[in-house]
């Protein structure tokens, strides 16, 4: 296969599993990268506990990557998130160049984009898979210059934190293509190889998923919570307003709490001052808790049937690849 995401990463197939806070650890990665794709730990990487402070987060987060090095010898990505203040920023950065690892899930917030961050990763060989949290052209083109390997169009079908504008993956992943030279990665709602396929067609070069890789064996989501998502489809998805834009969740005591306060007409900055931090997603995902959290995934949950392991989700979503 001639194919430029997989050559620029060094794997054998342009599958990539997204980072999932609390929903990686070192076996989960290294199996999704042993299957030929790309596993990328994902914020508190195999923890279950919360640390405030960003050198401890960077020192747990070289424990994992030095586990999943014993795990497996295929590139694996860790993800650096750049936001306003970027204190965790530098120890994590200073972790995975220490580290040796391949590649960077860099995670933008609008703006924090700069050549301070990309310079030291290009000269560590390190490649750069750039996610803005809301692909725009103007962000495109400015991520190329900078010299970002590959880029990845989020459109508002994923899981997780929602892009803020209301733009769905089969719109953005062109409009996004169309404007750049560097490869292009199509997530949200990926749910199977027709999906992938849909994806190549609107001329990604490789695909990024995360809800997909839940209800898998290795994925260290509560078994009730892989469990959930087999018996779900997309329309059992609630939706509700947040910072920085909207979440979606399958109904959780919890999350509908907070699509009440939405209904209710609670300020953005209410709603996420009572749902927002990220231990709803350990509390509802990882322990499997509705009191208190939420189960985000995207749309493309529908096809999925049954728990798989990461090697035969990987194979399946290869039939599509063109
Ligand atoms: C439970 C969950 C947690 C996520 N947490 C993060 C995160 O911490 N950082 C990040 O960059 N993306 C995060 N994402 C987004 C994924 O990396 C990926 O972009 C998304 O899952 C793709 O859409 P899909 O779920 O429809 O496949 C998360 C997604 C889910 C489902």
């Amino acid at each position: 296969m001639n194919n430029r995401v997989a050559e620029i990463l060094g794997i054998e197939k342009p599958i990539l599993q997204g980072p999932m806070s609390w929903i990686t650890n070192a076996e989960f990665v290294a199996a999704v990268s042993n299957a030929g794709g790309l596993g990328i730990l994902g914020p508190n990487a195999g923890q279950t506990t919360i640390t405030t402070s960003p050198e401890e987060t960077a020192e747990r987060m070289r424990r994992e990557i030095r586990k999943t090095k014993e795990l497996t010898d295929k590139p694996f990505g860790t993800t650096l998130i750049t936001d306003a203040d970027m204190k965790f920023t530098w120890p994590i950065l200073e972790v995975v160049i220490e580290e040796g690892v391949q590649v960077i899930l860099l995670n933008g917030v609008e703006g924090t984009l700069t050549e301070k961050i990309i310079t030291p990763l290009k000269e560590a060989g390190i490649k750069i898979v750039y996610r803005p949290l809301t692909p725009t052209i103007e962000d495109a083109k400015s991520a190329q210059a900078m010299g970002v390997d590959v880029y990845v169009a989020t459109g508002f079908d994923e899981g997780g934190t929602l892009p803020t504008s209301i733009i769905g993956t089969f719109t953005i992943t062109p409009i996004i293509v169309d404007v750049l030279d560097i490869p292009v990665i199509a997530a949200g709602g990926i749910g199977d190889a027709r999906g992938v396929a849909s994806a190549f067609e609107l001329g990604a070069e490789g695909v990024f998923l995360g809800s997909r890789f839940i209800p898998t064996v290795e994925n260290p989501a509560a078994q009730s919570v892989k469990q959930r998502i087999v018996d779900s489809s997309a329309a059992d998805l609630l939706l509700y307003r947040t910072l920085p834009a909207y979440y979606r969740s399958l109904p959780t005591p919890f999350a509908e709490k907070l699509v009440a306060m939405d209904n209710q007409g609670a300020s953005r900055e209410e709603i996420a001052r009572v749902g927002g931090s990220s231990s709803v997603i350990r509390i509802g995902m990882l322990e499997g808790i509705g009191e208190g959290g939420i189960i985000t995934v995207g749309t493309g949950i529908t096809p999925i049937t049954k728990i798989q392991t990461v090697q035969e989700v990987v194979d399946e979503l290869a039939a599509g690849i063109k």
